[in-house]
């Protein structure tokens, strides 16, 4: 299983530093085919010593140059970082991401060779036309994603699951992993409300390679009891 921890805007660079270490101290137990990506703000990337992997939430496609308020590859190489989340659905919403800019941030950390964790989800008015209408809206984000690519691994988030409490449900996140497995051969996350309440179930669904947490692994006790569950 992999488990991911997204931090949003939350943590700063001092208590995120106290979180990997306390992080780093729980995992000396963990299980060896689990993996453990953490995904801080940029404010606090840094290069930290522990069996995890720590990733940037954004960046620019570009090496550097004028970009205000970015960062770019120059800024990640210099903590060793060579992960990165893309897509993720609050970049597309409120930060006016389009599909092509998605995909042009995709293409350029794949030709540098990234760990790109990829990330997809509808909003609840399309989960409610149908799995149609869901099917349809999902297989649009890979447009202009080539996911031929060895180093990706896909998030499906849907969007109403995100921050609400409220997850998919088994059966929910059952059908959406198998029909997004016929269209890629790579691992799949699910990510939406994922908590300690329902980490062994989530993770009990066929075609669930791990998870993307937000809210609850801002807690460094309530992640931890997830990857030990
Ligand atoms: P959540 O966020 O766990 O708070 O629902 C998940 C995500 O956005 O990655």
């Amino acid at each position: 299983m992999i488990f991911a921890a997204n931090f949003k805007t939350n943590h700063t660079r001092q208590s995120t530093k106290a979180y990997l270490e306390s992080l780093a101290f729980k995992l000396s137990q963990k299980r060896l085919e689990d993996r453990v990506l953490i995904f801080p703000p940029a404010t606090a990337l840094d290069r930290y010593e522990g069996d995890f992997t720590v990733g940037a939430q954004n960046a620019y496609p570009t090496r550097n140059g004028a970009f205000t308020g970015e960062i770019g590859l120059e800024q990640l190489e210099e903590f060793g970082i060579k992960t990165i989340l893309i897509g993720h659905s609050e970049r597309r919403e409120y930060l006016c991401e389009s599909q092509e800019k998605v995909a042009e941030k995709y293409r350029f950390f794949m030709e540098e060779g990234f760990e790109i964790i990829y990330c997809i989800g509808e909003p609840l008015e399309v989960r409610e036309s149908g799995e149609k209408a869901v099917r349809d809206y999902l297989l649009a984000q890979f447009q202009g994603v080539d996911l031929s690519y060895k180093n990706v691994i896909v998030a499906y988030e849907p969007i109403w699951a995100i921050g609400t409490g409220r997850s998919a449900t088994v059966e929910e996140i059952a059908s959406t992993h198998a029909m997004l497995k016929t269209h890629m051969e790579r691992l799949l996350l699910y990510g939406g409300s994922v908590k300690p309440a329902n980490i062994k179930e989530i993770a009990a669904i066929e075609g669930v390679d791990g998870v993307l947490v937000g809210s609850a692994s801002l807690d460094v006790e309530s992640f931890s009891e997830m990857i030990f569950a």
